[in-house]
């Protein structure tokens, strides 16, 4: 993005911080944002939980607006709350990208009006449960499954409850439309996929939304979505940008 001069970057590895800073000549490593932020127009969280609720309001205090990643922090009511407010108090902004699911836009816009339901079934390879410990208590081994099988089937809260993984994604979806204990979250094994798929589905006064996304991991981080990566940088293009399409 050639409007953007300098990208500070930081992290609590700095061997993780430094190999980036080698890929890419604007970026600056800084062991604390605190003295650089004056002068920063975004800060992007892209790390983790803790981190959100690290840098947020740090960034929020100071006035600059940020970008979310790690949006399960979000199922933390009092966090969500603090930090909407503090947004307010400062003029700041909170983005939350769509990440790693499509139909986050069509959602949103539904649910200015009644919506009567909005279920998230995701489906996905036996490999990606690892250990998980709602199913060691089910005796449910998912590397054992030899059928499409449902693990779970319950409200959000619950889901990220039980299956961190899917966390963000629950998250955006609560977020947009209907909150956590309205979101209904169906959760699929199946040894024939090899993708994580999403299939958003919402009812309303609007009409139907019938969304499926099938995500491939990231080529260098084989742990996300590539999708959600793509989606981070979309959204900054946006924000730092001129026009917005699907806002
Ligand atoms: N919104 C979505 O759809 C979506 C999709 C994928 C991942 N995510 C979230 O984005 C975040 C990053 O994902 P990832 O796969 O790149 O993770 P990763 O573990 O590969 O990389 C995270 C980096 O952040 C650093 N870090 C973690 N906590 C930190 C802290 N408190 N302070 C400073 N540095 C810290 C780590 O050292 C690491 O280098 C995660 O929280 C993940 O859940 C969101």
């Amino acid at each position: 993005m050639s409007d953007i001069e300098i990208v500070y970057l930081t992290d609590r590895s700095k061997e993780c911080a430094t190999r980036l800073q080698e890929k890419v000549p604007k970026v600056r490593y800084v062991s604390d944002i605190v003295p650089v932020l004056p002068d920063i127009r975004l800060v992007v969280e892209a790390a983790s939980q803790d981190a959100a609720r690290y840098y947020v309001p740090l960034a929020l205090s100071a006035g600059v607006d940020v970008l979310i990643m790690s949006v399960g922090v979000f199922q933390d009511e009092e966090f969500q709350a603090d930090t909407f407010r503090l947004a307010k108090r400062k003029g700041a902004k909170v983005f939350i990208p769509s990440g790693a699911i499509g139909g986050i836009d069509a959602l949103c816009a539904a649910s200015i009006e009644h919506i009567d339901e909005v279920t998230l079934t995701t489906t996905k390879p036996p490999s990606a449960f690892g250990t998980n410990s709602y199913l060691e208590s089910k005796g449910i081994k998912a590397s054992e499954l030899r059928e499409r099988t449902e693990l779970f089937y319950g409200t959000a809260r619950e889901a990220v409850k039980h299956f961190p993984q899917n966390i963000n994604v629950a998250a955006t979806i609560s977020l947009a439309g209907i909150g956590f204990e309205r979101t209904k979250i169906r959760i699929m094994c199946d040894p024939a996929v090899q993708t994580n798929e999403h299939h958003l589905k919402a009812k309303g006064k609007f009409g139907e939304l019938d969304v499926v996304t099938r995500n491939v991991p990231s080529p260098r981080n084989p742990k996300t979505s590539y999708l959600a990566a793509l989606s981070a940088i979309s959204a900054i293009r946006k924000i730092l940008g001129h026009s917005w399409v699907g806002i």
